[in-house]
């Protein structure tokens, strides 16, 4: 730990309450200039630390901020960062320094965050849960469309049992609350025919964004679980209800029981039985979504009879607007 690390872990150890300059600057033997060099530090990382003459440093609970202490101990190697270009770029620099399997990025903001597709994934700091996990996982390249399935049943999850609200998943693993998306999810991986290096998990969850921050093209197809529940949710404890799922679900060397994963990735599906309009980066036709294959593909039926198998794409389910 750093010794900004080890004051804000004194701070945090006594909340709301006055620290003098002078016990800290005999805590950690530097001067009382360094240590309020390092409480500006914090606060321009975003923590609220009031300082009084004679009294000292006060830091105040801010139930927006992601609590490290709170998830550290859940993975095997956690990076929390006030700025990143993309998660899953930081994610995949941390496979090249050998970091463990289930090693976690989180940022509060992204400056190149990355959507499928090769699209771009925009969101406001401090608005969402950007975070990408690292897995090392022994299984064939064939395999990891499930990884994406799986992860998406896990968000899907745990933003029910931490809002209350019901979500549902449309094929990949966009989760959906009331018809919108709140939550998109790319995979990477790297590796050669049949065998995996590593799979970068990333999710970026809407959380506290407005109406009114919204994209006016967007208001139609996406939303957020402020919007959603009318009121502020922790991201903390979604984090870290995420990572409980994640670890529960993806641990694919002992109990990853893919029959009930799919039985329970099928229930959540919104796109299965509905008229579809299928687009790959090859192609782009309708049809009906029939099943959830083995691997994860999603089958479809056209309407001369005869069935497709689509392994990655945009997939949208016709409703009462037309395609969403
Ligand atoms: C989508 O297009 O639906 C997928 C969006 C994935 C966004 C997340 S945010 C955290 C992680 N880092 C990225 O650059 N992208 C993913």
């Amino acid at each position: 730990m750093s010794k900004k690390e080890e004051i804000l872990s004194v701070l945090k150890q006594h909340p709301e309450e006055f620290i003098s300059g002078e016990k800290l600057s005999e805590m950690f033997q530097v001067s009382r200039t360094a240590i309020w060099k390092h409480i500006n530090t914090l606060r321009k990382e975003g923590y609220e630390i009031d300082s009084v003459t004679n009294k000292g440093y006060f830091l105040k609970t801010n139930p927006n901020r992601i609590d490290e202490d709170r998830l550290r101990p859940l993975v095997s190697y956690f990076s929390y960062l006030e700025e990143a270009d993309s998660t899953n770029h930081v994610c995949k620099r941390l496979w090249e320094e050998g970091k463990p399997d289930f090693s976690l990025v989180i940022a509060e903001e992204q400056t190149k965050g990355k959507g499928r597709m090769g699209r771009e994934w925009i969101a406001p700091k401090g608005s969402g849960l950007f975070m990408s996990f690292l897995f090392r996982p022994d299984m064939m390249t064939e395999q990891v469309t499930f990884i994406t399935l799986t992860t998406g049943l896990c968000v899907a999850n745990a933003i029910q049992k931490i809002t209350g609200l019901d979500t549902k998943i449309k094929w990949p693993n966009d989760v959906i609350i009331n018809g919108k998306k709140v939550c998109g999810i790319l995979a990477e991986l790297s590796g050669e025919l049949g065998r995996v290096d590593y799979v970068v998990v990333g999710i970026g969850i809407n959380i506290n964004l407005k109406k009114e921050d919204l994209a006016e093209e967007l208001k139609q197809k996406a939303t957020s679980l402020l919007i959603e529940r009318g009121e502020e949710v922790d991201r903390t404890s979604l984090a870290e209800q995420v990572i409980l799922e994640m670890k529960q679900k993806m641990d694919f060397r002992k109990n990853f029981d893919k029959d009930a994963i799919l039985k329970e990735y099928r229930e959540k599906c919104v796109t299965l039985h509905k008229e579809v309009k299928v687009i790959t980066p090859w192609e782009s036709f309708f049809g009906k979504a029939v099943d959830i294959g083995e691997n994860g593909n999603l089958v479809i039926e056209k309407a001369d009879g005869t069935k497709r198998e689509v392994m990655a794409g945009d997939v949208s389910v016709r409703g009462m607007e037309g395609y969403l």
